[in-house]
C-alpha cells in the first residue's frame, strides 16, 4: 500500500488553527488566555489586541464556571469525562451562546501548563431543540384532552345507547308473548350477545383512553389493573409493589406515570417474549420512581433515542417526553436474553 500519511509543518497546523471554523482557544492554570483562532474572536467578540491577557472564567456564568472546574479537575485527575460537552458562553455583546465544547489538556514538555479547547456554537440547534421538545409537549397534551373527550362521548352517548338497546332487545326476547317464531328468535338472541360483546369492547376502549380508574379507585389499583389485564389476556405474570407510604400524586402526575406504564406493558407483551413482569412504585422521601421490568429477551438500544423517531417508532420516545414532563428522568436499561426496565423518577413535589 503507498505511504500516504506524512507530517505537517508547524506552520501548516497554524493556518489549520487559525482558520478553523471551530473556536479554538488555550489559557493557562490560573485561565489566562494564552492563543486563540480567528474563530474564537467571532464568538467572543474580542480582537486580538483586546483578548490577550484575558481571564476565560470571563466568558463563563456562574453555572458554567462550576462545570468548567469539574471537567479541569477531572482532566488532571485522569478521570473519565464525557466530551464533548456542552456549556454555555457569554461573549462581549452580553449575549449567552450554547456550545459544544472538547476541552483536552495543554502539555508543554511533559509538563501540564494549562487548557485547550475546541468549540462549536450549537445556539440555534439548541433553540430548535427545545421547540421541538414544547411541541412535542403540547402534542401530548393536546392528546390527552382529545382522548378525554372522545371517552366522554362513549360513556355519555354511545355506551348508554347499546345499553338501552341491549335491554330492549332482551325485553323482546324474554318476554312471554308467544308471538315471536323460533328462527327470528334465536336470530335476535344472537343479536343481543352480539351487542353486548361490542359495548364490552367500547368499554374496555373508553378505560384505555381515559382510565377513570384512576380518578376513582387511585393510582395504585390503577397499575394493579394493568398488571391483572396482561395476566388475564396474555399470560405474563404480572405483579405491583409499593414501596414506602402511598402519597397521592397531582393528577397530571397520576396520568403520565399511568401512560408509561401502559406504553412499558405494551412493549412488553409486542416485543419481550417474557413470562413475567413487575410495576414498582417507590414514594421515597425527595422522589417517587415507578419501575417496569420484564425478564424477556432484551433489545439493544440506540445511541441516541431521537434515532428512534427515524424509524417511526415513538413509544420509548413517548415516554421520555412523559418523563421530562414530569421534570424528571426516564432511563430504559435493556439487556440481551435477561430483560428490559423502565425507570421514571419524579422529584417532589411531584
Ligand atoms: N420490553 C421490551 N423488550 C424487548 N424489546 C423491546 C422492549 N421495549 C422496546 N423494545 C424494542 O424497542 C423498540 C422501540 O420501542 P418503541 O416502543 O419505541 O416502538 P414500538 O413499540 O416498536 O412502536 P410504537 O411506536 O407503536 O410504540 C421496539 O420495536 C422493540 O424492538
Ligand atoms: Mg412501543
Amino acid at each position: 500500500m503507498m505511504e500516504t500519511r506524512f507530517k505537517l509543518s508547524e506552520e501548516d497546523y497554524r493556518y489549520l488553527f487559525e482558520n478553523a471554523s471551530d473556536a479554538i482557544w488555550v489559557h493557562d492554570m490560573e485561565g489566562k488566555l494564552v492563543d486563540a483562532n480567528k474563530a474564537f474572536e467571532k464568538l467572543s467578540g474580542y480582537t486580538l489586541d483586546e483578548w490577550a491577557g484575558m481571564n476565560c472564567t470571563q466568558f463563563l456564568c456562574d453555572e458554567s464556571l462550576a462545570l468548567n472546574r469539574e471537567v479541569q479537575r477531572k482532566l488532571l485527575n485522569g478521570e473519565e469525562l464525557e466530551q464533548p460537552y456542552e456549556q454555555r458562553f457569554v461573549g462581549k455583546d452580553g449575549a449567552t451562546r450554547m456550545m459544544k465544547i472538547a476541552t483536552s489538556l495543554a502539555i508543554v514538555n511533559g509538563e501540564v501548563k494549562g487548557f485547550q479547547h475546541i468549540a462549536r456554537d450549537v445556539t440555534e440547534e439548541s433553540y430548535l431543540h427545545e421547540n421541538m421538545r414544547f411541541y412535542i409537549q403540547q402534542a401530548i397534551r393536546a392528546q390527552e384532552e382529545e382522548r378525554k373527550r372522545l371517552a366522554r362521548d362513549l360513556h355519555d352517548d354511545v355506551i348508554p345507547f347499546l345499553l338501552l338497546l341491549i335491554q330492549r332487545l332482551d325485553a323482546i326476547t324474554s318476554g312471554t308473548k308467544p308471538r315471536l317464531s323460533s328462527s327470528l328468535k334465536s336470530k335476535l338472541e344472537g343479536l343481543y350477545t352480539q351487542v353486548t360483546e361490542a359495548l364490552e369492547n367500547l368499554r374496555r376502549y373508553a378505560q384505555d383512553l381515559r382510565p377513570g380508574i384512576i380518578d376513582d379507585l387511585g393510582m395504585v389499583a390503577a397499575l394493579e389493573w394493568m398488571a391483572e389485564n396482561l395476566a388475564k389476556d396474555y399470560g405474563i405474570d404480572a405483579k405491583v409493589e409499593v414501596i414506602g407510604v402511598e402519597r397521592d400524586l397531582p393528577d397530571e402526575v397520576q396520568l403520565l406515570l399511568f401512560r408509561i406504564t401502559q406504553e412499558a406493558l405494551t412493549n412488553i407483551r409486542r416485543h419481550a417474549e417474557a413470562s413475567r413482569a413487575w410495576i414498582t412504585l417507590e414514594f421515597g422521601d425527595d422522589k417517587t420512581v415507578l419501575t417496569v421490568k420484564d425478564n424477556g429477551k432484551g433489545f439493544k438500544l440506540p445511541q441516541r433515542i431521537g434515532d428512534l423517531a427515524g424509524i417511526a417508532k415513538l413509544g420509548i420516545l413517548g415516554m421520555y417526553e412523559r418523563g421530562r414532563l414530569l421534570g424528571g428522568t426516564l432511563e430504559v436499561k435493556s439487556e440481551l436474553g435477561k430483560g428490559t426496565e423502565v425507570v421514571t423518577k419524579v422529584p417532589l413535589p411531584g
